[in-house]
């Protein structure tokens, strides 16, 4: 329950901030509007613009929530237009305007702005530009992931699809001989909370440790930028997984990039996004380059088909009783159940939770047993107050002996404020996706 209000807090907080910061600069265009008698200037159009790109911060950080994204992209769609309105009063600036298409720059400007570019920290990448400059890009390469696939509870049909790539490092000769490209890529697809991004950073983790970089973007923030500055950032992103063999490049809420065309309210900047990213990916693919291409989604049937027909689907569940088991044996393996309950009771009894369900459970746990051994083994120093070390250490002893347990009791009280997230819409989309995807293939 502690999670819950924390992360409500955080997102309300996020973006109260956020739709203050969009209505000052909304404000602020009109007064500057209004100082200008009425007159368009640039500055309204930068406010506009400055607008404009908060709500695609805010579209980002909903790119679940249908609704409110769809609002705040309508709201965005509108200061593209007033910006538009405002660019096409004015006279044409002696340098062409940044605001082209749509208000913004297109891929060719873009090109022509292109620089080798060297960040402070000393990263260089000759496919820098003004508006994905190398500060962008060295963000998206990504550190080792701490967990490997044996941090990994279940899942061990999908380990060993990805293991065979883990292993083909030192097999390339036969590889060849066997006709396998270097090029491979996977489409990860399930409910939230089922381990897509976690099996992904185990994946990086163990393929880092063979010299592959890793580079990883979010889909809601390249859908969030503005038009022509996504697709270059699409192109850029691939184009730096081609230059760095061997890479592994991730990109996780694909939709957004790939946004399936055939849907109804559909934009043309969107259908414009899938088609770079259509081109970028066959680049990639024809590129002859070691280079492993991954996407997760919780809405395949928002991805385009296009995109489904080059790529090897990969379906992650929720976690089975045998897998829900292996996740307990690891995180109750010193906090252990009471003598008269058990791990495989405790998986009996989540069936639908997800990873992330099971892990908010079993937090929520830890910190009840935190705060009963704090009264229960409470030791009190000479001034009266509590010393924690002291109490701490006796409350370790308590667990290790397992004189301090988790009660079936205790479990299934929690467990009651803790439900399994909803998943029944998600589900029914998943599964219309797959009964059209079987339709496909025959
Ligand atoms: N196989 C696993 N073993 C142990 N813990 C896991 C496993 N998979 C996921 N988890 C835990 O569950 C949490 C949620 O997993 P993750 O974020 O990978 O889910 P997801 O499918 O990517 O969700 P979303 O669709 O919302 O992005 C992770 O932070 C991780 O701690
Ligand atoms: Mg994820």
């Amino acid at each position: 329950m502690a999670s819950y209000n924390l992360s409500n807090t955080s997102y309300s907080g996020r973006m109260n901030e956020k739709t203050n910061l969009y209505n000052s600069y909304i404000n602020k265009a009109e007064s500057i509007r209004i100082k200008n008698e009425n007159k368009p200037s640039i500055e309204e159009a930068e406010a506009y613009q400055a607008a404009a790109k908060i709500c695609g911060e805010i579209m980002a950080i909903n790119n679940t929530q249908r609704n409110v994204y769809s609002q705040w992209r309508a709201r965005r769609d509108d200061c593209i237009a007033s910006m538009e309105k405002i660019a096409s009063s004015l006279k044409p600036a002696k340098e062409p305007a940044p605001i082209a298409e749509r208000g913004v720059l297109n891929s060719r400007e873009l090109d022509a702005r292109n620089t080798a570019d060297t960040t402070a920290s000393g990263f260089t990448t000759k496919n820098a530009c003004k508006d994905v400059t190398a500060a962008t890009i060295e963000g998206w390469y990504k550190s080792m992931p701490n967990h490997g696939f044996d941090d990994v509870a279940g899942m061990d049909e999908i380990k060993k699809i990805l293991k065979n790539h883990v292993s083909s490092s030192g097999w390339s000769r036969l590889d060849e001989i066997l006709g396998i490209p270097p090029f491979q890529s996977f489409f990860f697809y399930g409910v939230p909370g089922t381990g897509k991004t976690f099996i992904i950073e185990a994946f990086a983790h163990e393929m880092m440790q063979q010299g592959f970089k890793f580079i990883r973007l979010l889909g809601g923030d390249i859908h969030a930028s503005l038009v022509g500055v996504a697709e270059k950032t699409v192109e850029i992103a691939f184009q730096e997984a081609i230059d760095n063999e061997p890479c592994i490049i991730f990109i996780d809420e694909i939709e957004n990039v790939c946004v399936n065309r055939s849907l109804n309210n559909v934009e043309g900047h969107e259908k414009r996004l899938t088609v770079a990213f259509l081109e970028a990916y066959n680049l990639l693919k024809g590129s002859g380059k070691r280079v492993i291409f991954l996407g997760a989604t919780n809405y395949p049937s928002m991805v385009d088909e296009a995109m489904l027909d080059r790529i090897q689907l990969v379906k992650i569940p929720l976690p089975d009783l045998e897998t829900r088991l292996d996740f307990f044996k690891r995180t109750f393996n010193v906090l252990k159940p009471s003598s008269d309950f058990s791990l495989e009771e405790m998986a009996s009894m989540t069936e639908n939770y997800s990873f992330r369900d099971l892990g908010r459970l079993s937090d929520t746990i830890a910190i009840r047993i935190k705060s009963y051994a704090r009264d229960k083994y409470a030791v009190i120093d000479a001034n009266g107050n509590v010393d924690e070390d002291a109490t701490s250490k006796v409350a370790v002893d308590a667990i290790v002996n397992g004189d301090l347990t988790v009660t079936k009791e205790l479990f299934s009280e929690i467990q009651a404020e803790m439900p399994p997230s909803d998943k029944t819409r998600i589900t029914e989309e998943i599964e219309a996706f797959e009964e059209r995807v079987k339709g496909i293939n025959n």
